[in-house]
């Protein structure tokens, strides 16, 4: 029922209190009757229940907040307590409202006995930092970087490295400043640890880079080798059978120059093969000539090719880079491995022909390596003149039967040192040189697999005009 008596109820009888409107009740003698005052009552006990619970509420969400904010107190304690760096925080005066563990054994002093006092009174005379210069410096709204301070401790000046900066309140007004800073000592040993660390892994790289020389060197040399002694015992055999027809020449000769009669003459014709030697000599002499021939030529490409005259920039001929990279790796090291060298004579690039060859070198080698002990071995070698936008250019493609370059490493490969091969094996430095050699001539080199299987390397190169 509506308490219709409350606008009976002079206003300046009612309690003072929340429960007012409540309270609003009945006065004796009204007529009213006590069904009206028992309403109002469970009223009452309604709204006191009401409020009870609202207490309840907020102080279970106080203890929530509470407990939270413990939380968070505790995790920045332990933050600032773990922290290794020197943690100051000063007021925009520069006193001191906060320190961390670092601070109060930097300066051996429990927290109470630093909060409060001016920053100055912390710093060394000596310091390169004063008090005034970070006030200024956050007065104009600047960070500290890196500066350097000294600060006064038990054990004498302490040089610190500091960054700093302005602490801003909730409502985003400047309170204070902040200031980090770890010994500087500390950062000395730890450049010094890294610089150490850098020089070991330069000089294992350059030995890397040696050992790489070495094996390349050892390598050209086998293939070298191997060329020149074919030739070689080409005119080894020829020169056993020049000796040969000389002595029995100069036999017959001793013979007519002792007045031998004409049939002691025809004997020993006969008998010292002097007919079929006269005929063989001119063949035996152009087979030396040959030879030796082509032992001047691989000398020849031996010294172009690893000369190491980098200004040295020339019209050439692929064709033959191309040949002598082959014979030189391919033949010594898989004398078996079929080969086609599809390179057309005078597909000319203009470059350094040494360092072309090096590449060529390389890439045999990996196809090579790639090939070993696989059952399908083929090396294929083309080279062809195309015009693009960018002008002529020449390309080489060195196809093997390998396993091909796993996706995964496409990225990878011409990375210095990277390597999938056995130490001792390779370096890994092979297609990081050669993509240099490739650039430095305004060219490139790219990686691809053939849909059948096998790797393809294409270097590409402008064309001689
Ligand atoms: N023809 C190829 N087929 C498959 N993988 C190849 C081929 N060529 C290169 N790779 C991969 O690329 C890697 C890097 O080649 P790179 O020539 O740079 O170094 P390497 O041959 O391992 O060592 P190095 O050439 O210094 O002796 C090789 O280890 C190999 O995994
Ligand atoms: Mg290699």
């Amino acid at each position: 029922m509506p308490m219709s008596g409350r606008k009976d109820t002079p206003r300046e009888q009612l309690p003072d209190s929340p429960l007012a409107g409540a309270l609003s009740l009945p006065r004796a003698g009204s007529d009213f009757g006590a069904i009206d005052a028992d309403e109002a009552w469970i009223a009452v006990i309604r709204k006191m229940d009401e409020t009870y619970a609202e207490l309840v509420r907020q102080q279970v969400e106080l203890e929530a907040k509470n407990t939270a904010l413990e939380e968070a107190q505790g995790f920045i304690a332990g933050l600032l307590g773990s922290m290794t760096d020197v943690l100051v925080a000063c007021d925009l005066s520069g006193r001191v409202e906060q320190v961390n563990l670092a601070a109060e054994r930097a300066f051996g002093l429990r927290a109470d006995a630093l909060l409060g006092r001016p920053l100055s009174d912390l710093l060394d005379p000596s310091s390169e930092t004063t008090a005034a210069d970070v006030l200024a410096t956050v007065a104009r709204r600047q960070r500290i970087a890196d500066r350097e301070f000294t600060l006064a401790t038990p054990d004498g000046p302490l040089a610190i490295a500091v960054n700093g900066a302005l602490r801003f309140d909730p409502r985003g007004r400047a309170v204070g400043i902040v200031l980090v800073g770890r010994p500087i000592g500390e950062l000395r040993a730890a450049y010094g640890a890294l610089a150490k660390a850098h020089e070991h892994l330069k000089r294992t790289q350059q030995q890397l880079v040696h050992a790489e020389k070495m094996a390349s060197l050892g390598r050209l040399v086998a293939g070298v080798a191997h060329e020149l002694n074919n030739p070689i015992s080409f005119v080894y055999g020829n020169a056993h059978a020049m000796k040969r027809y000389a002595e029995r020449l100069i036999a017959y000769l001793d013979q007519v120059h002792a007045g031998a009669d004409a049939t002691a003459l025809a004997k020993a014709r006969g008998e010292l093969r002097i007919d079929r030697a006269l005929s063989d000599i001119p063949a035996t002499l152009s087979g030396m000539l040959e030879g030796a021939e082509r032992v001047r030529d691989i000398v020849a490409d031996l010294r172009r090719f690893s000369s190491d005259r980098r200004e040295a920039r020339e019209v050439f001929d692929l064709a033959g880079v191309v040949r002598s990279a082959v014979d030189w790796v391919a033949k010594s090291q898989m004398p078996d491995l079929p080969i086609t060298v599809a390179v057309p004579e005078g597909l000319e690039a203009v470059g350094h022909p040494g360092h072309i060859h090096q590449v060529m070198m390389n890439l045999v080698q990996n196809a090579v390596d790639a090939m070993e002990g696989r059952a399908d071995r083929r090396l294929e070698i083309t080279g062809a003149r195309f015009e693009t936008p960018d002008g002529l250019q020449v390309a080489v493609r060195v196809r093997d039967t390998g396993p091909g370059i796993p996706d995964a490493l496409m990225d990878r490969i011409f990375d210095p040192f990277f390597t999938t091969k056995p130490v001792g094996k390779g370096t890994g430095l092979g297609l990081s040189i050669c993509y240099r050699i490739a650039e430095e001539h305004e060219g490139r080199l790219e990686a691809a697999n053939h849909p059948e299987g096998g790797a393809i390397l294409s270097l590409v190169l402008p064309a001689a005009p």
